[in-house]
């Protein structure tokens, strides 16, 4: 079975506490309780990875070469900053979709440069926990073909 990583950046641990307005009533356990139902549908094999440190990060992005197919991230915001990151995803073969819960499109001039996006094959935006959906969707299909 092919397996996807999903990785969340800082302060997504808070999610329903942390500004409802913008990123939405779920936990991060209540999306990643979608997550893994959608996945068992589609037939993926899921890992749900979060932490708010960076190299935290790095070294899961870079063990993640060796142990998934695909990764869905939401790098949080690293994504505007970190270039650790990006170079830990450029050391991974495999498909990479970005998500995001707010549109960044809409938000402060400093969050619209994004270090991950083009690097991913796609990003997907502003639809709140249905970034995550419709990101595994995508994920799906692409490990599909
Ligand atoms: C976010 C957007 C980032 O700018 C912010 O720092 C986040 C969440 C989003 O999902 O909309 O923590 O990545």
């Amino acid at each position: 079975m092919k397996k996807v990583l999903v990785i969340n950046g800082p302060n997504l641990n808070l999610l329903g506490e942390r500004e409802p307005e913008k990123y939405g009533p779920e936990s991060l356990e209540e999306i990643n309780q979608q997550i893994a139902e959608l996945a068992r549908e589609l037939g993926l094999e899921v890992e749900c990875f979060q932490s708010n440190h960076e190299g935290d990060m790095v070294e899961r992005i870079q063990a993640a070469r060796r142990d998934v197919n695909a990764i869905l991230i939401n790098p949080a915001g690293y994504t505007h900053t970190s270039v650790a990151i990006r170079d830990a995803l450029l050391t991974f073969p495999g498909p990479i979709v970005e998500v995001h819960l707010s549109n960044l499109a809409r938000r402060e001039e400093f969050r619209k440069r994004s270090l991950v996006s083009d690097i991913a094959l796609g990003t997907i935006s502003g639809f709140g926990k249905n970034s995550y959906l419709l990101g595994i969707r995508a994920v799906a299909q692409i490990l599909a073909t």
